[in-house]
């Protein structure tokens, strides 16, 4: 035992020594002192905003690196219909993206708009100072603080405001990253993309339109309404969705800004063939789901073998499909049946928004908003998406079905004969075995928390789809059902 130690020893010396050596010859900075690495010639840095990132370092020396960093009041969108005031580094949550190398002296230089109602600082956790840059920027509205810092520890860190109350200028959206390559910079790669989660606090719960205001309270007992990447729900969905071609290595510079909860972050149909672990060195390897704290971040790369689309989100599942923290890549290119069969349906994905569905009881205490007067093209259209965010997993997209399990909705007997029955069903729940079309079901049909007229409009659409008779389901009629249990 002894001796197969000391061999080892030797061998990681030998190894250790070796590739010092190979390093020394290929780049004379790999193994110096940060602290000593003179700069040669000044740069204005490429800032982006998200989901992209800066051009790569490459084999450039260290600089002089210019950063102009103005902060932005502005109202933007959380989610369809709701509108949310962030406070942002450089127009965007996150905030721009930095890109620097080991051993720049970065000229950091904060502008705080004049028609900002607060004021700011940054904190960059890739600085070696005090309050990390905190304490030289504090910036009134109107003004600009400028300080430097050399960067000295390669990885990927978190920038966020340091202002009083912390917490609430980061819920509102003040944090980005800043990225430290080592000397020549980090292996190329084909795409490369900048993705932070953050979870938001507002008045009203998930979902209710309007301005939303911060939530101080939510925020301390970590109650978050939206959980979400890029400060949005759906940044990364629809036009935003990142992209790549089969074949391709993708890195992903994913942050966490909290500021409350840990990102357990996973890309569904993927495995990480390399993370950065927490932004630094260590790489682990063939990694599934990756912990990022809040304050902390993670650098994942993966090749892309098959075409499809690829779901990111926080495997703590219910933040992904009822709070936001939902995005997709999406891979062009030719199958490989080899490495997947195929059979992939496209939208089973669709986020479920604040929808809550329970377990089936025997009453309902869903307070109901006012009714509007809403055409039935209307109705169908809201019914649609009501559909696609609550019945489609089980009842499918053609209300087909899924055999033994779930029943048809299309051409179904049961639905046309009872419209009652069939609003019941919607606000209740249903258990036991029923016969549809000439087959027998017994599934269980969670209680849908909706309101009279989201269920209105729901059975209203599928009623007016697939060769069904019809019916204009009213919210009067579901309350009449509701009333008569
Ligand atoms: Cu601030």
């Amino acid at each position: 035992m002894k001796s197969f130690n000391l061999t080892l020893i030797i061998v990681c010396f030998v190894l250790v020594v070796s590739c010092g050596v190979n390093d020394a010859s290929k780049d004379g900075a790999a193994l110096q002192d940060p602290t000593t690495i003179v700069i040669e010639g000044t740069m204005e840095a490429e800032l982006t905003a998200p989901p992209f990132v800066p051009a790569p370092v490459g084999d450039r020396p260290a600089k002089k690196l210019i950063v102009n960093m103005e902060i932005l009041e502005e109202v933007g969108a959380m989610a369809d219909g709701v509108e949310y005031v962030y406070w942002t580094f450089g127009g965007s949550v996150p905030g721009s993206f930095i890109r620097t190398r080991v051993g720049d002296e970065v000229e950091f230089t904060l502008s705080n708009h004049p028609e900002n109602k607060l004021p700011h600082n940054i904190d960059l956790h890739a600085v070696t100072g005090p309050g990390g840059g905190a304490t030289s920027s504090f910036v009134a509205p109107g003004h600009e603080k400028v300080f430097s810092f050399k960067t000295l520890n390669p990885g990927l860190y978190v920038y966020h405001c340091a202002t009083a109350p912390v917490g609430m200028h980061i819920a509102n959206g003040m944090y980005g990253l800043i990225l430290v390559e080592p000397a020549g910079g980090l292996p190329s790669v084909d795409k490369e993309y900048y993705i932070m989660q953050g979870d938001f606090y507002t008045k009203g719960e998930n979902g209710e339109p309007g301005l939303q205001p911060f939530d101080m309270q939510k925020a301390v007992d970590e109650d978050a309404d939206y959980v979400v990447f890029n400060g949005k729900v759906g940044a990364l969905t629809g036009d935003g969705v990142i992209t790549a071609n089969v074949g391709e290595t993708v890195r992903l510079y994913v942050g966490n800004g909290g500021p409350n909860l840990t990102s357990s972050f996973h890309v569904i149909g993927e495995i990480f063939d390399n993370v950065h672990v927490e932004g630094g060195d260590l790489i682990n390897k063939n990694v599934q789901t990756t912990s990022i704290p809040a304050g902390g971040a993670a650098i994942v790369d993966f090749k892309v073998d098959v075409p499809g689309t690829f779901i990111l989100v926080d495997h703590a599942i219910f933040r992904a499909f009822n709070k936001g923290a939902l995005g997709m890549l999406k891979v062009s290119g030719e199958e490989d049946k080899q490495i997947y069969s195929g059979e992939m349906q496209e939208g089973i994905y669709n986020p479920e928004g604040g929808t809550i569905q329970t377990m089936p009881d025997d009453g309902s205490t869903v307070v109901s908003a006012p009714a509007t007067n809403k055409s039935l093209s209307e109705k169908i259209a809201s019914g649609k998406q009501i559909y696609t965010q609550t019945c489609f997993a089980c009842h499918q997209s053609e209300g087909q079905g899924i055999p033994n399990a779930f029943p048809p909705l299309a051409k179904s007997d049961y639905l046309n004969a009872d419209v009652k029955r069939a609003i019941g069903s919607v606000l209740n729940g249903l258990t036991g075995e029923i016969t549809v079309n000439g087959e027998k079901y017994n599934s269980i049909m969670t209680k849908q928390t909706l309101t009279d007229e989201e269920i209105a409009d729901v059975l209203t659409y599928v009623y007016n789809s697939w060769g069904n008779n019809k019916t204009n389901v009213t919210p009067a009629m579901v309350s009449e059902v509701k009333s008569s249990h």
